[in-house]
């Protein structure tokens, strides 16, 4: 009974993979879809566990072209992301996070598989949930490979917190990493760097240009702390966001929240 429904689904999965002209027992892109579709169909992964729903999802996503959601699916495969935090664990990190640290490693260390990757990642569906990926894969290419590894050396040191004041509605804060300006131009000497309706995105105190920050990277540390700092209050609620980045001997502090004044040192 078992092997007859494995066949249905390999023929299945082999007639959608034609369509779609993929391979099933290659890998479709080397960076960041790292199983076969027969390795999941058949569970054969050598030792590495996965799990459903997100196995399907990832065979499913990638014949159907999804690649945003074969990603997200990937990252998700092994059943280790809790899901009331979306944190990996064993790290501190949210698996935009994740896939953003392995993108910024890629762009640095293999800039023309990323831009292979690119190309790839650039054809995905309309249908598409997880363009999000696709769109920070495409900002992170407008970095140079040096400029990637700087960022991923920095981006450690953002130690992003939360709070649970001061609550921002989500979408405002959606609307305003949208609307700012994300110039490699340093800030200098201001403190509100953009409102969208409940959402501020406030700097610490100027100190001269050795701790300012590109809008550039404000807008990176405003997204961690949308994705890092999202709450649901009694979850009857729309999202809400709060959340900073303390000052370091890099950058000083960078503030996302409902909060119009402040963002003390
Ligand atoms: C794969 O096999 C392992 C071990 O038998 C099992 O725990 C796991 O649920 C299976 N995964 C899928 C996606 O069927
Ligand atoms: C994958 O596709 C199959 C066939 O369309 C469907 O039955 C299944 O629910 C899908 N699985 C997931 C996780 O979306
Ligand atoms: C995660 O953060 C906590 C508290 O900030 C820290 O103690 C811990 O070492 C961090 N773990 C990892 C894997 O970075
Ligand atoms: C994008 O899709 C087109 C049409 O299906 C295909 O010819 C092309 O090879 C694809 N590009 C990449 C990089 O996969
Ligand atoms: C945000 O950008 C959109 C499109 O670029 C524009 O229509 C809208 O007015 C902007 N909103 C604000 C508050 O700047």
């Amino acid at each position: 009974m078992r092997s007859l429904y494995l066949l249905a689904t390999l023929l299945l999965n082999q007639r959608a993979a034609i369509a779609l002209s993929l391979s099933t027992t290659e890998l479709v892109e080397q960076l960041f879809l790292d199983f076969t579709i027969d390795e999941v169909v058949q569970n054969d992964t050598r030792g590495f566990p996965i799990v459903e729903p997100w196995a399907s999802e990832y065979v499913n996503a990638t014949q159907e072209g999804r690649f945003g959601d074969a990603v997200w699916a990937r990252y998700h495969i092994s059943g280790d992301v809790d899901s009331s935090t979306g944190i990996i664990e064993g790290t501190n990190l949210t698996v935009l996070q994740s896939i953003e640290e392995d993108a910024l490693g890629y762009r640095s260390s293999e800039p023309e598989l990323y831009a292979n990757a690119l190309l790839f990642y650039g054809n995905t569906s309309k249908t598409d949930s997880h363009t999000d990926i696709i769109d920070l894969f495409t900002t992170i290419a407008q970095q140079t490979p040096e400029e990637a590894q700087e960022s991923l050396n920095k981006r450690v040191t953002y130690g992003i917190k939360c709070s649970t004041g001061n609550l921002a509605y989500k979408s405002s804060c959606l609307s305003l990493l949208q609307n700012m300006s994300q110039s490699r131009s340093n800030i200098g000497n201001i403190r509100r760097i953009y409102t969208y309706s409940s959402c501020n995105l406030r700097v610490g105190p100027y100190h001269g240009s050795y701790t300012d920050l590109s809008y550039y990277t404000a807008h990176s540390v405003a997204r961690l702390i949308e994705d890092q700092c999202t709450y649901c209050p009694a979850c009857t609620n729309n999202l809400r966001v709060s959340g900073y980045s303390p000052k370091n001997s890099g950058h000083r502090k960078v503030c996302l929240s409902s909060k119009r004044t402040g963002c003390s040192p």
